[in-house]
């Protein structure tokens, strides 16, 4: 099969417009990368040519000879869809999971996104962490969550409690809650440390005055939970607008019986007590 007949290549294609469509990705602001499926690694290997190895930056022994799917450094979400070889690689690690060679796409030369290190070494994690369930990595510069990290406490327990009451669906779709990364000069290994460490916990990580990093099972799920704590973000940012106190809101009781009809379980160390 062609690499872009496949629906795996379909999926990732189709989210970068989505994240474009939302306005999270100014110029070539935002990466996303899928780890594939051996089946379909195999079921598109007539297509690949495999260039020479190259570092990642960072070790990944748990993903040690996977494929993944990356939007390439510089390249615009906005053009994937128009070029998507152009735009997006398949990359293949090293035995060693210290090394990186392109097999496919980046016709026109070019690496995987800068951020390939926070990729790799959350895809490690959460593929430790769920089985091997988890599949998507997603950054996206989000203008709302990037608006809150310059007002709110940069604390996982201040950004989730705040979220989960903009929206009852919040603490629904990430019960887990969210990791905050204080500032720090992205691209590197140190970055992807402190997010790594964060996606052992939660699903979201936001990084301060830059954007957010979202893992999921798929395509779907991963860019639906980017849109619900945007949303969210968006609200809070409407009502911190009108003024700083809340007349009222979903309290902490509120969101226990939500959590038991809901069949989640929402950590105490959100439901603390404001006043
Ligand atoms: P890349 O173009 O290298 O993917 O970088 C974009 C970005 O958002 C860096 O954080
Ligand atoms: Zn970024």
């Amino acid at each position: 099969m062609k690499v872009l007949e496949a629906e795996f290549v379909r999926g990732f294609i189709r989210m970068a417009g989505d994240g474009w469509d939302q306005g999270w990705h100014e110029r070539n602001g935002g990466n996303l990368s899928y780890r594939i499926k051996p089946e379909e690694a195999a079921s598109v290997e007539e297509e690949f040519s495999r260039r020479e190895w190259q570092p990642i930056g960072t070790s990944v022994p748990d993903l040690a000879k996977e494929y993944f799917l990356v939007t390439g450094s510089g390249k615009y979400m906005r053009n994937v869809s128009i070029k998507p070889e152009d735009s997006i690689c398949i990359i293949e690690l090293d035995e060693k999971g210290e090394n990186y060679r392109i097999c496919w796409g980046l016709v026109n030369g070019g690496k995987p996104t800068s951020e390939l290190p926070s990729h790799l070494m959350n895809h490690e994690v959460k593929k430790n962490v769920t089985g091997g369930r988890y599949r998507v990595i997603y950054h996206a510069h989000t203008t709302n969550t990037i608006a809150l990290t310059f007002v709110l406490p940069l604390k996982d327990e201040t950004f989730t409690r705040e979220l989960w009451e903009m929206a009852t669906e919040c603490p629904v779709v990430f019960p887990d809650g969210i990791g905050i990364v204080p500032w720090m000069v992205p691209g590197g290994r140190d970055i992807a440390v402190a997010t790594s460490e964060l996606m052992k916990k939660y699903d979201v990580a936001v990084w301060a005055h830059h954007g957010m990093f979202c893992a999921g099972e798929d395509f779907d799920l991963t860019f639906g939970l980017m849109h619900t704590v945007e949303k969210s973000a968006e609200i809070l940012v409407k009502v911190l607008s009108m003024t700083p106190n809340k007349r009222q809101t979903i309290e902490p009781d509120d969101f226990r019986n939500l959590a038991v009809d809901f069949k989640v379980t929402l950590p105490e160390k959100f439901l603390y007590e404001k006043h």
